[in-house]
């Protein structure tokens, strides 16, 4: 006997209870009822570009943060040179000393250009907004001309965008005139807004002239420490984790033992005063990142033959990729962007490239959005630190097999953990209007946040200590829950919202065969295995 399917009358979806489609909507509200996702401060009205994990989000994140960790620090690949890959992890502070960000660039130069609207008070990031050229047709000739005002509007923010061509229609039959169907855009960052923004109606505005000039404005966040708040004691929040690293290398090669080539891996939050935090948690004023530098011989201190910057960074590009592949993002929603030249930062200009792993959310479809980016950073950042320090060429790494010194050049891949588990909900949401919950989360076992549900059928007839004691056996080594109430479809249903990916259900047979049925969340296949084997089935289907 199995345990009773959930799609048995008694179980049979609500009438009405219609498919849910795979929209950012639907998958944010799953976030929220299911305890993944909140508002941060949710009660006080919550607060932009903040987000709070519940207990089912925390254990997403924290299985992809230990995935990362796993394969990039305790059981790396070979590299390729053949061999084992050699990564040393740190924890470093989220607040610095202030000369690091006046070092690596961050102080002077982490800037977004913004404008402000001083009619309605917004702000906006320059380099998200776009113009509508209205273009006016003459009713009775049907010429076209240029019409007096332009409108801007948020890109990709269809809304936005709708509301700039009313505001466009609306002026041109004030004029007698009509908006031609497809005005042509221009991005507000192209030379000729700058010469005719008094003519520019900004997104949320109704008359011209009222969006600033783009102005510089840095995205770090600033604090004191100490008891007087002035000048000397201004601090700034990490904006990335990869200079606590850069600026611990020295202790590293001081005090481990660890020789080029070699990588120091980071996992932290950053923190950055983003002007527009939006798309749920992709872009956030907090988040956490997964930063590896890892460092390689100098190409001047190179023999024929040997494996150059290029080789490297081939190999990092090829194997994050295929990483995020292995963790559930497999399929035509991730690919591989190579940046072109002009997209280059000053000290990637003379390197082997720059790359983004991209997934394709719902809400940049059809285009991607950014999860990890892998550049060769050259040896911009030792030197620059090494130079700030006052100590110069004397920091220059000793390479005592090829007995010269040198800065050694960088492979950075720089991944998001927020952004990796926000694609891994987005992937995962499958609909299926055969199921009560109407979708699950199709997470690989390896990331599920639950990895099985164990279940007494009813509250009675010894089920229960059957299923206490198998949860006692195997909640030590797996995230496992035990629920005892409620039907067993709404059990099921609630563990396909979750993503469980097994659940076992202790039954009136338990007790003289010695067996449970296993549900597999996928194919909704039962199957009996023996209560002694369901630690090795876990092991064998989990695999961790
Ligand atoms: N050290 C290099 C660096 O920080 P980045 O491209 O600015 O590079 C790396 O950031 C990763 O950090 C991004 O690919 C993204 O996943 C994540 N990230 C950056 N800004 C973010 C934000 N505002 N919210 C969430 N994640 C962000």
């Amino acid at each position: 006997m199995t345990a009773p399917s959930e799609n048995t009358p008694a179980n049979a979806p609500a009438p009405g209870n219609s498919p849910l489609a795979k929209t950012m909507d639907n998958i944010v509200a799953l976030a929220r009822r299911r305890a993944f996702i909140w508002q941060s401060s949710e009660i006080y009205g919550g607060i932009n570009g903040f987000w709070d994990y519940g207990p089912m989000g925390a254990a997403l994140k924290r299985n992809l943060k230990d995935a990362w960790r796993k394969d990039i620090i305790l059981c790396p690949g070979n590299g390729p040179d053949g061999k084992q890959l050699d990564v040393v992890e740190v924890d470093c502070t989220i607040i610095m000393n202030p000369k690091v960000w006046i070092a690596s660039g961050h102080a002077a130069g982490f800037n977004d250009p913004m404008v402000d609207c001083k009619e309605t008070k917004q702000r906006y990031r320059a380099d998200h907004l776009s113009v509508i050229y209205a273009w006016d047709v003459d009713p009775e000739s049907g010429d076209e001309t240029r019409a007096d005002w332009t409108f801007a509007f948020v890109s990709g923010d269809d809304t936005s965008f709708e509301k700039a061509l009313k505001k466009a229609r609306k002026r041109a039959k004030q004029q007698g005139s009509r908006v031609i169907d497809a005005p042509p855009v221009l991005p507000f960052t192209d030379p000729e807004i700058a010469l005719t923004l008094a003519r520019v109606v900004g997104p949320d505005a109704d008359i011209p002239g009222t969006l600033t000039e783009p102005r510089n404005f840095n995205l770090m966040f600033e604090t004191y420490c100490g008891a007087i708040q002035d000048e000397s004691s201004k601090a700034w929040l990490r904006p990335e984790t990869a200079q606590g690293i850069f600026s611990q290398f020295w202790n590293i090669t001081d005090t481990c033992r660890v020789r080029v080539p070699f990588g120091i891996a980071q996992i932290g939050k950053a923190f950055r005063n983003e002007v527009t935090p939006r798309n749920f948690t992709f872009r956030s004023r907090e988040f956490e990142q997964m930063e590896i530098e890892f460092f390689i011989t100098h190409p001047d201190a190179l023999k024929p033959g040997e494996l150059t910057p290029k080789d490297w960074y081939e190999f990092w590009y090829k194997t994050r990729y295929q990483w995020w592949q292995d963790v559930g993002l497999a399929g035509e929603n991730l690919q591989l962007r190579h940046h072109d030249k002009d997209e280059l930062s000053h000290y990637a200009k003379e390197g082997a490239g720059v790359c983004d792993v991209e997934y394709r959310f719902p809400f940049t479809s059809p285009g991607f959005g950014e999860l990890e980016g892998i550049a060769h950073r050259a040896d911009f950042d030792l030197k620059a630190h090494a130079t700030a320090c006052g100590k110069g060429d004397k920091m220059r790494y000793f390479d005592q097999a090829r007995n010269t010194r040198y800065f050694p050049h960088v492979i950075e891949p720089s991944a998001g953990a927020d952004r990796g588990t926000l694609a891994l909900l987005c992937e995962a949401f499958t609909p299926d209007p055969s199921r009560p919950s109407g979708v699950y989360m199709k997470f690989k076992p390896r990331m599920a946040p639950i990895k099985a549900g164990i279940f007494p059928l009813v509250n009675k007839d010894g089920m229960p200590e059957v299923a206490e004691k198998l949860h006692k056996e195997l909640r030590g080594k797996y995230a496992i829950e035990f629920d005892e109430k409620q039907t067993i479809g709404k059990r099921y249903a609630r563990m396909d919202e979750v993503g469980t990916p097994y659940c076992f259900t202790i039954d009136g047979d338990t007790l003289s065969t010695q067996t449970v049925t296993v549900r597999e969340r996928d194919t909704l296949a039962q199957e009996r295995i023996s209560l002694d084997n369901v630690s090795a089935f876990l092991a064998e289907k989990i695999g961790e």
